[in-house]
């Protein structure tokens, strides 16, 4: 399935990379019983912890390559995330009804405002910095 259009970056890993956390998302929002809800809160859980580490630091290593100029800010960004799907993680090991809200309203909502404002940005940076390297090797 396509990504939606405000979520597009136009760099393929990127909007690769977000897709599968909106296919992720779906899934979890679409389990209709509790077990399955269950089932789901903690595969998601476990997959965002490890999805955000690998995921924010690729992105941090094109804006290292391309001098990206709000590097700062947007780690920060990352930090914050980082940190908060840790305390989440602290606070509901296992699951509950409260548990899956939060997650579906405060987690997984941030991040995909995240990636509409933030990787929006550093996408159309990274296209602009691409195509610059591709005159300048055509000379
Ligand atoms: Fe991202
Ligand atoms: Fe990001």
């Amino acid at each position: 399935m396509g990504l939606e259009k405000k979520y597009k970056t136009g760099i393929l890993w990127q909007d690769t990379q977000h897709r599968q956390l909106i296919d992720l998302m779906e899934k979890l929002s679409d389990a209709d019983t509790r077990e399955a809800k269950s089932k789901m809160f903690t595969y998601t859980t476990a997959f965002l912890a490890m999805y955000v580490t690998h995921h924010f630091k690729l992105e941090e290593q094109y804006m290292k390559a391309y001098e990206y100029p709000d590097l700062e800010f947007h780690v920060k960004e990352h930090q914050k995330y980082i940190n908060l799907v840790k305390q989440f993680r602290r606070d509901h090991s296992s699951f509950s009804g409260e548990g899956a809200l939060f997650l579906e309203k405060n987690i997984l909502e941030w991040i995909l405002n995240h990636i509409m404002e933030n990787d929006q940005k550093l996408g159309v940076f990274i296209r602009g910095e691409e195509r610059k390297r591709i005159l300048a090797e055509e000379g």
